[in-house]
């Protein structure tokens, strides 16, 4: 184990999002891997500038920042192989069986219900800085994990599409620390894989949820959808592979508003 892994890592009560943070270190030349990590986000915000809200004590709220040697077509692999560390530790602290949680492309965490429907755990977002070489100058991956949060308290509107550790483990109290301490432990050899050309898109493509199954993608801000089969998923452009009509189409991370099973 590394040391010097993470290079910085500090934690707050409460800050405007943990992506500013670290975008800030970053900007005044922090060295990699720096990580924020907050109890309360009073702005925290998703993809497609969405807000991202959890209440005090519930959620994993961190951000890590990298300055990768990675090539900029490459950027979404950070936030791919932030959320093949996270699944792991994820299940690991929660107790659950390997495979018990998946990936649901492009950045999400959720749990397989028996009816087969998909409940979100946990969302990642990645926001990179790219140099006029074509590589990444920096990047900051965020990662909320719906951790310690009993569903009584989930919000309403979302109750029936969210999920979260405390829920999957019957009901036990979930330690964010060591849910940390366990994904930081899997980061590591991660990140350095991925650094060394080797990322792991075995286990990328094998872990989505997605594969298989009849899907609705929404793109172009939710103007017009791609429906069809998910055949796959592409680890080098990171683009989501849809059959229709015998054909496959590849749909860019980039452009989904939202990509939901069929049915
Ligand atoms: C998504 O599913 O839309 C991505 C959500 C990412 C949320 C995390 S919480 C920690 C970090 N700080 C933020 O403001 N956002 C990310």
């Amino acid at each position: 184990m590394n040391p010097d892994f993470p290079a910085r890592l500090e934690r707050f009560a409460s800050v405007d999002s943990t992506q500013a943070i670290v975008r800030a270190w970053l900007d005044a030349g922090c060295p990699e891997v720096a990580v924020a990590v907050s109890d309360v986000q009073t702005a925290g915000r998703g993809r497609l500038d969405r807000s991202w809200t959890a209440p005090s004590g519930a959620a994993l709220l961190c951000s890590i920042g990298f300055r990768p040697v990675l090539a900029a077509r490459h950027a979404w692999r950070l936030g791919a192989t932030v959320s093949l560390a996270m699944l792991d530790a994820a299940e690991d602290v929660a107790g659950l069986r390997d495979g018990r949680l998946a990936l649901k492309w492009p950045n999400d965490l959720v749990v397989v219900m028996e009816e087969g429907q998909l409940r979100k755990v946990a969302g990642v977002l990645g926001e990179s800085v790219l140099d006029a070489d074509g590589s990444v100058a920096s990047a900051v991956v965020g990662v909320g994990v719906n951790a310690d949060w009993a569903a009584a308290d989930f919000p309403p509107a979302l109750a029936s599409s969210m999920s979260s550790l405390r829920e999957l483990a019957g009901g036990r109290p979930i330690d964010r620390e060591a849910l940390l301490d366990g994904f930081l432990a899997r980061l590591e050899p991660r990140y350095q894989a991925l650094t060394d050309d080797r990322f792991d898109a075995g286990a990328w493509s094998a872990r989505q949820a997605t594969t298989g199954n009849d899907v609705v993608v929404e793109v172009g801000g939710g103007r017009s959808a791609v429906v069809g089969r998910a055949s796959g998923v592409d680890p080098e452009t990171g683009a989501l592979w849809v059959r229709i009509d015998g054909r496959d189409v590849a749909v860019d991370a980039g452009d989904v508003t939202r990509c939901q099973l069929a049915g």
